[in-house]
């Protein structure tokens, strides 16, 4: 039931998932869980609190905190999947209605000082993950390479896992390389990927070309042009190996404005309105709602959404700061807005 209007300037679509978002925790947790609420039917949450979500009552209490905080949004749960889980707390994690296993690779992105070095950790627990159904995302990036190039140097160890267990599903987070996106198309069924908004638009020189912009830092690290030309691609596609994931991933000011910065952009106040930009400019709107509210829910086998959401073409301003985050594209003028 996507429609375009061009007379009222109106554009409708199904209310879309994403698929990975940081949510965080305690204080933090209420304003990011309403700011989602507003655009998302269901978020797959991503699992790096501190302390991490790794076991079924971790997930049941973080579901319990974000429902409290936000009812109407639906969280789809994630833990951290690590090589020492056991085949019986994989099968209580399901049980407690997580839906995927987020694997962090050591050391490259908040809160993943725990993580793994090598994807290869995990095949020990791969017939559980298949028995459970449970989806492995994977942060796509090869611990203690150069950093340009740690996406694309972690591809053959994805590439093996998913030849050698095709009936685990597995995600290739936040992609952000031609390279990544070819290995996706190239890969079986079992394989998908999610793009975010900011990849979409912004390439390294954004983020270090000119002046420095620490709220474009994130990781994977925006890339070069042409990769950033395979995403739109991809996105524009219609292949279904590809949706939305917004990774937003919200730091206060002070932890981004500082010597040593957080990575990750808070895309969230734009999630929708900027992405309706990006496919609009591109003449691509037609390809939304499935990009964003279909082929996501499809891979993870749950219900499209029933709900719609309306955005309206009138300007509006992004504000500098919001819940003590600077978030993407403050200041700057969006020419979609979300309807009441
Ligand atoms: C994310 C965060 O801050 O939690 N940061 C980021 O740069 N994307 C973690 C992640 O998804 O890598
Ligand atoms: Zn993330």
């Amino acid at each position: 039931c996507a429609g375009i209007f061009p007379l009222h300037m109106k554009f409708t679509l199904r209310r879309p998932d994403d698929f990975h978002v940081h949510l965080r925790q305690d204080a933090d947790l209420p304003a990011y869980a309403r700011e989602a609420a507003r655009r998302f039917a269901r978020v797959l949450v991503m699992p790096n609190l501190a302390p991490p979500v790794i076991a079924a009552v971790d997930v049941d209490t973080y579901r319990k905190a974000i429902l409290a905080d936000a009812p109407g949004l639906e969280p789809l749960m994630a833990f951290k999947l690590l090589p020492r889980h056991t085949g019986a707390q994989l099968r209580a994690l399901k049980d407690a209605g997580a839906i995927a296993g987020k694997v962090y690779p050591e050391g490259v992105t908040t809160n993943s000082e725990d993580g793994i070095t090598d994807l290869r950790q995990i095949w020990p627990l791969m017939g559980v993950l298949e028995e459970t159904g449970l989806v492995v995302c994977c942060h796509g990036e090869k611990p203690g390479v150069f950093s340009l190039d740690r996406e694309e140097r972690f591809l053959d160890e994805f590439a093996e896992t998913a030849s050698r267990f095709p009936g685990v599903r597995l995600v290739l987070e936040h992609v952000s390389t031609a390279a990544a996106v070819r290995a996706v198309r190239s890969l079986g069924p079992n394989v998908a990927a999610t793009i975010t908004l900011h990849h979409l638009e912004i390439t390294l020189d954004d983020v270090v070309g000119g002046m420095l912009k620490p709220h474009l830092f994130c990781k994977p690290l925006a890339k070069r042009p042409e990769d950033r030309e395979a995403l739109r691609e991809a996105a524009f596609s219609g292949d279904p190996k590809f949706f939305y994931g917004t990774d937003s991933a919200p730091h206060h000011k002070g932890k981004k404005e500082c010597a040593a910065g957080c990575a990750g952009v808070y895309s969230m106040p734009v999630a929708l309105e900027g992405l309706v930009d990006v496919f609009d400019r591109a003449g691509k709107l037609d390809r939304l709602e499935d990009f964003c509210a279909s082929f996501g829910a499809d891979f993870y086998g749950l219900p499209r959404t029933t709900e719609t959401v309306s955005l309206e073409k009138a300007s509006w301003i992004v504000p500098d700061v919001t819940d003590g985050v600077v978030p993407y594209r403050a200041g700057e003028t969006m020419p979609w807005k979300l309807a009441r």
